[in-house]
């Protein structure tokens, strides 16, 4: 028999990828999402790319009695994948309370479920976000978290504190999170990728949108940073990578080959690129010119972020095989079929 496995969020960007690795690897998934940023087609996407249309049920996570009844029919799985969250940094600097409601109820109500029925091993999705301003490169598990710079970034935070504070109090309950970096790019069949609404925040798919005609052009955010260009640093992870990561660490929790309840991993590649080589990865990959311009500083954004993967690499056995060209070049793709 299959080992079952819950998604919350699992038809969201990186919840669509991480289901088609488990049922690759033939597990049995169960996705819960409300909808409020994905749509229900990615269903059929995930069908397309693995044969197999995981079983789907519409929750709202923040109502504790939904949740309850959903994980009392679901008490076998063998764990679960937390992604449901509101994640846009800027919107979140406007709507604290709602993203504070949203984010750490869904938890909170994912975590007694959990307890409740007996489901033990949980993974968390969590964000290089929670390092806030860093001293020091490249950081490791071990580097200070500090208070991040939005209320986004804060839920995070104190979304990891929560789990670690359970996982000390329940014997059999574990919990990996994963502090993601940059996640960006799109499945290679083209089936599935980034969507977001409305005018993009983030770079990939700004840059995408522009070179289709959909934006003018691309305001790169600073070029006075110290960094080699001038332009910010980022670690940038394929989607695809990263979704393999929430596999292994699942298994290693399945396994009980955990050093302790509550372990935490960064997932990136460890290799810090700027904004203009984004850009000329892009232009290289696709053929395509970007329009683009040089802007003021955006606030809240720190000039170099790049994770210490090793921890994953030795203790997970993840290795991203991924590059930055890969990464550029299936966005793009992703582009193109979703916009044709
Ligand atoms: N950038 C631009 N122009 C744009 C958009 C972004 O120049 O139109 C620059 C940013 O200034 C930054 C880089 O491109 O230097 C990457 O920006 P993103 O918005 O793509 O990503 P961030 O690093 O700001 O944020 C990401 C995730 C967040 C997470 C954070 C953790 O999107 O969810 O990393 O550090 F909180």
């Amino acid at each position: 028999m299959k080992n079952k496995i819950i998604i919350t969020g699992g038809t969201g960007y990186i919840g669509s990828h991480t289901a088609v690795e488990f049922i690759n690897e033939g597990f049995e998934v169960i996705i819960v999402d409300n909808l409020s940023n994905s749509d229900i087609s990615v269903l059929d996407s995930i069908k397309s790319i693995t044969g197999v249309k995981p079983t789907f049920e519409n929750i709202d996570l923040t109502d504790k009695n939904k949740t309850s009844i959903f994980f009392e029919s679901n008490k076998d799985a063998v764990g679960l994948i937390n992604f449901a969250a509101f994640k846009a940094v800027g919107e979140s600097v406007k709507m604290p309370l709602q993203y504070y409601h949203n984010n750490l109820n869904i938890l909170l109500n994912v975590l007694e479920g959990m307890n409740r029925f007996g489901i033990r091993n949980l993974i968390f999705s969590s964000s290089a976000t929670v390092y806030g301003l860093p001293d020091c490169f490249p950081l490791n598990e071990n580097s200070t978290t500090k208070r991040p710079t939005s209320p986004y970034g804060n839920t995070k935070k104190i979304g990891e504190e929560i789990i670690e504070d359970f996982s000390k109090a329940s014997i059999n309950f574990k919990a990996i999170s994963l502090r993601y970096f940059n996640p960006i790019g799109a499945h290679s069949s083209g089936n599935l990728g980034e969507t977001p609404t409305g005018i993009p925040n983030n770079l990939m798919p700004f840059i995408t949108q522009t070179a289709l005609g959909l934006r003018d052009e691309l305001k790169i955010f600073g070029n006075d940073y110290k960094t080699k260009d001038g332009t910010a640093v980022r670690d940038y992870i394929h989607v695809v990578d990263l979704a393999k990561a929430h596999v292994l660490a699942l298994q290693r929790l399945i396994r009980n080959e955990v050093l302790e309840n509550f372990e935490i991993f960064n997932i990136g590649t460890g290799i810090g690129y700027s904004v203009l080589d984004v850009i000329a990865s892009f232009e290289k990959t696709t053929k395509q010119k970007l329009n683009y311009s040089f802007a003021s500083k955006r606030e809240g954004d720190v000039p170099i972020l790049y994770a210490s993967t090793s921890k994953a690499k030795e203790e997970l056995n993840w290795n991203p095989i991924l590059t930055l060209d890969d990464m550029t070049e299936s966005s793009w793709e992703w582009e193109k079929k979703r916009n044709s």
